[in-house]
């Protein structure tokens, strides 16, 4: 973690997230109205995370950080970032089912399709169906 920052990132930085996503090959895209935030070494971006508004909840969305940088606790210190600007909002994610206990840590917790709001049960079904090994959490 030495000489990295973890902090919200400008709009003038978007343009460098969208190149991470295509570098770490993340198949979704920047949501032009998410809050974004970024891990920075030597001003270059080696992760993210987005919290995406949508009506009566925030999504959380296109977390990523780059394979070298793995497992030395930036994605926990992304979610730090998230947390504080959660406050009490509801928010929802559909992460890969592996990273359930690394979600948890920060209060989400796995909950059934039917409890989800339609749109993330929609996005949640089609990735099921799509084969993907995913699950649907909250946090309040
Ligand atoms: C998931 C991800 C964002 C975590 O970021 P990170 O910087 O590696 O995470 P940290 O070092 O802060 O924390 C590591 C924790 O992540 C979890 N984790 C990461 N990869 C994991 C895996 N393959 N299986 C199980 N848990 C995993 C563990 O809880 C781990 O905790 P531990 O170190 O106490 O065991 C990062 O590994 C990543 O970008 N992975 C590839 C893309 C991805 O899966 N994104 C999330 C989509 S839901």
């Amino acid at each position: 973690m030495k000489g990295i920052v973890i902090r919200k990132a400008d709009p003038g930085e978007y343009d460098a997230v969208e190149r991470f996503y295509g570098k770490v090959k993340y198949p979704g895209s920047l949501n032009s109205t998410a809050t974004v935030f970024v891990a920075l070494e030597d001003q270059q971006v080696i992760g993210t995370a987005q919290l995406c508004p949508e009506a009566g909840y925030v999504a959380l969305r296109g977390m990523q950080v780059e394979p070298t940088f793995q497992g030395q606790g930036i994605g926990s210190k992304l979610l730090e970032h998230v947390v504080i600007e959660l406050a009490n909002q509801p928010c929802y994610c559909i992460p890969w089912s592996h990273l359930q206990a690394f979600y948890h840590r920060i209060g989400f917790e796995e909950i059934t399709a039917q409890e989800g709001p339609v749109d993330v049960r929609e996005r949640y079904t089609r990735y099921r169906s799509q084969g993907l090994n995913v699950i649907l959490m909250r946090r309040v």
